[in-house]
């Protein structure tokens, strides 16, 4: 049995899911923060569990080259990032791994896994944050605390984006301020800015921003004065522009709103998507895009599809996903309001053919997959941001459904998390 506060000797043989270092001491596991595979390291107990314990280092024995200096003065504080003290390539290669081993212990299948797709450039990829605004600080969580960072860098949100923050910060009005939502266009110059605030704020209040960053198209102020952690109230104006901003997709423009879910790195997103294409012959089929959000995937597949059908229960996304058809030409493609366990039963008597499903971080559930078992569904594209949940939703699927590959997509440089593009056929019936 191991002491709390003791130092052991620990080399580092496994991560965990979420990035730490895994290490035994007499069979007994040691998870280490911030170690990297194959390091060999003094640690000491921080804390002592019955079956496992968790430590720190004191020092590195044997380094590693996959070790490299984090990039950011607040990692390890913050709770943004988890992994940026492995170069670019370990981080990769723990996903692949965390990827292969996820969908064996919990789906059952040993199937082909691609290398995780990485970024060029793995860092300002985000096109989207919330930052917390409170005791004239705005930033980013403290690790596991609501205590705020007042960020002077940020290596994963856009550059312009964290100066608008700073500028904000420096109004009277941000004693107001709970949250901003900032979201911003890749391939043209717009911001969007989503005020969160106890109490009204007029555009006035404000105004100083525009002069400053005259990119900003859309600025809204949600109130929400409840005490939860609840980031959007009920309530919302349009303080200047309108409610969006657009952005390209691929060969489509769209509209984003603020209410809509719209994917945090466009970059990888657009190699995501042309992967799931190329994954399903599409000629002739008729298509569902289920969790549809403003209708992107659907829209990417619509043109090489005969019809398409996207389900989506947020009622301003799928307006926005009506109107970004319109705005495409897009005219084989109608989107559904709904929940998609429920829906999906009114349109799979359809004659469809392929399902393209990309379910929040806690999955499909069963009521959905079982209609794609019983309509004998051809192709399934399952994309997914949490693979433990889409593990689960294969292994409800293994009797009827091969896995032909998994690819990895890092969404998310520099933490854990990690997206993938599953590619599943219906097995032959005899
Ligand atoms: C991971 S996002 C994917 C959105 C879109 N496919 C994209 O790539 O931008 C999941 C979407 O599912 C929607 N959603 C959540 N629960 C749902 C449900 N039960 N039925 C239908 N849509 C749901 C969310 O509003 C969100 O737009």
């Amino acid at each position: 049995m191991l002491d709390k506060n003791k130092y052991y000797k620990v080399e580092i043989i496994d991560y965990t899911y979420d990035g730490l270092g895994v290490g035994k001491v007499d069979n007994f596991p040691i998870f280490v923060s911030n170690a990297v595979m194959g390091e060999i390291l003094i640690v000491e107990i921080t804390n002592l569990k019955k079956n496992l314990a968790f430590g720190k280092i004191v020092e590195i024995i044997n380094g590693v080259k996959e070790r490299v200096e984090p990039k950011c003065k607040y990692y390890g504080e913050c709770g943004g990032c988890h992994l940026m003290h492995m170069s670019y390539q370990e981080q990769l290669r723990f996903k692949t791994n965390h990827v292969k081993e996820t969908l064996k212990r919990i789906g059952g299948v040993d199937t082909k896994i691609n290398s995780c797709v990485g970024m060029e450039h793995p860092y300002n990829y985000r096109n989207k944050l919330i930052i917390p605004f409170a005791d004239n600080k705005a930033g980013l969580y403290k690790k596991g605390t609501h205590d705020i960072i007042d960020i002077e860098e940020c290596h994963i949100l856009n550059r312009e984006g964290l100066d608008i923050i700073k500028f904000i910060k420096k109004l009277p009005v941000s004693k107001l301020i709970r949250n901003v939502l900032i979201r911003n266009s890749y391939y043209k110059d717009q911001f969007m800015l989503v005020i969160i605030s106890r109490m009204e704020i007029k555009l006035d209040d404000l105004s100083e921003i525009l002069k400053e960053f005259p990119n900003i198209v859309s600025i809204i102020n949600n109130i929400n004065n409840e005490k939860t952690n609840v980031i959007l109230g009920k309530k919302s104006k349009v303080l200047y522009g309108e409610d969006f901003y657009v952005d390209y997709l691929l060969e489509n423009v769209y509209k984003i709103n603020h209410k809509s879910f719209y994917q945090i790195n466009s970059e990888q997103t657009e190699k995501l998507y042309k992967k799931a294409i190329e994954s399903v012959s599409l000629k002739n089929k008729v298509v569902v895009d289920a969790y549809s959000g403003i209708g992107s995937i659907g829209l990417s597949f619509a043109k090489n599809a005969k019809r398409v059908y996207g389900i989506e229960v947020v009622e301003a996304a799928v307006e926005s996903a009506r109107e970004n058809a319109k705005n495409n030409e897009v005219d084989n493609i109608e989107f559904y309001l709904g929940k998609a366990e429920d829906v999906i039963s009114n349109i799979i008597s359809n004659e469809v053919d392929v399902v393209i499903t990309d379910p929040p971080r806690k999955g499909c559930g069963e009521a959905f997959l079982q209609s794609l078992i019983d309509n004998n569904i051809d192709d399934i594209v399952y994309i997914s941001c949490n693979v433990s949940t889409l593990a689960r939703d294969i292994k409800f699927l293994n009797d009827y459904y091969d896995v032909i590959e998994v690819t990895p997509f890092d969404m998310f440089p520099q933490t854990f998390h990690v997206e993938c593009c599953a590619v599943l056929k219906r097995k032959c019936d005899d």
